[in-house]
């Protein structure tokens, strides 16, 4: 019987929805070895694991999910991808940027562990403020920039294809559209570089209905919060994290919008920032630059300077 080439092991930590959707899709994937899924709390992952890992003789996927409970770091040691999805989600009325002091002593001390139990792993993260929260792992690991990664772009550009796609009628898979910056109030949605059938976005839609697209984009995961009340969006969320750790352990130098560090693309250095990147399995590859208006491009350097004050913060909590 053929057996289909497996390898490596992805370790998520945070067993909640984003986290638990996140292990799902990447064992359905049926590339890794092995999935480990952890949290603090003790018996979730383990029976998130054993749920799961039954599916796999109806699903047709031979990758095992391993649940480690009780913050333990158990089995995750030497592994080649780690998704961070450890921190609280905002409820309705919050911003990301409320969730900063908390999440960053969860995210800080994750990152240690992972540096202690993994340390050639890639890092991608999602816990927010996304941007921050990126930076901070990788001052807490000390890993090289270009392998540490967050997840955000991918998400927030699925977001603005589908706005575009519903307010057109047609498939999301006719729609090229692309966002750059943070993963917040300065989110730099590029209608110049957006497609519908290869036509330019422009030629197909009005100024003001783009205008609020982007917006709706921008708002995009507020909107998903204020209908739940209860948490934040998991299901698109996973499926841009779980294709990112995908394209690591492929190193398939796919280009995907991700968070980065930027070393003069664009004329900034020194942030983590949305950007799109050629992934693979070092990490971020290449910071891909493409053409932008005179305002989008102010707009990402708008976002590249409000990234920076709150990275700078960030280091102190
Ligand atoms: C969102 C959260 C996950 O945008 O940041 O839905």
């Amino acid at each position: 019987m053929a057996e289909r080439a497996r390898r490596g092991k992805v370790t998520v930590v945070g067993a909640g929805f984003y986290g638990s959707t996140t292990a799902l899709r990447l064992a359905e994937y049926d590339v890794f070895d092995t999935v480990v899924l952890t949290d603090i709390v003790e018996g979730k992952p383990e029976g998130l694991a054993l749920d799961i890992n039954q599916s796999r003789p109806i699903e047709g996927f031979e990758t095992r999910v391993v649940g480690v409970g009780g913050g333990s770091y158990a089995g995750t040691e030497g592994s080649d991808v780690v998704v961070i999805t450890a921190g609280l989600p905002r409820r309705p009325g919050m911003s990301r940027m409320d969730l900063i002091e908390t999440n960053a002593g969860i995210v800080r001390q994750v990152a240690e562990n992972v540096a202690k139990t993994s340390p050639n792993a890639v890092l991608i993260v999602v816990s927010n403020p996304l941007d921050e929260m990126t930076a901070l792992a990788q001052l807490a690991t000390g890993f090289p920039k270009h392998k540490v990664m967050g997840q955000a772009g991918m998400l927030d550009t699925a977001r603005f294809t589908t706005n575009v796609a519903e307010e057109l009628d047609v498939p999301v898979s006719s729609v090229r559209t692309l966002t750059l910056g943070s993963h917040g109030d300065t989110m730099v949605p590029v209608p110049s570089r957006c497609t519908v059938d290869g036509r330019p976005l422009t030629d197909v839609l009005a100024a003001d209905r783009i205008e609020h697209l982007v917006d709706r984009t921008r708002n995009g995961g507020a909107e998903v919060v204020a209908l739940l009340k209860t948490g934040s969006a998991y299901f698109a969320p996973s499926a841009a994290a779980a294709r990112m750790a995908r394209a690591v352990i492929e190193d398939s130098g796919a280009v995907m919008p991700v968070c980065a560090w930027v070393d003069g693309e664009y004329g900034i250095s020194g942030v983590y920032l949305g950007v799109e990147a050629e992934i693979g399995r070092q990490g971020v590859k290449k910071v891909v630059e493409r053409d932008l208006s005179d305002s989008e491009l102010a707009g990402l350097h708008e976002a590249a300077e409000a990234v920076r004050a709150k990275q700078a913060d960030v280091a102190d909590l």
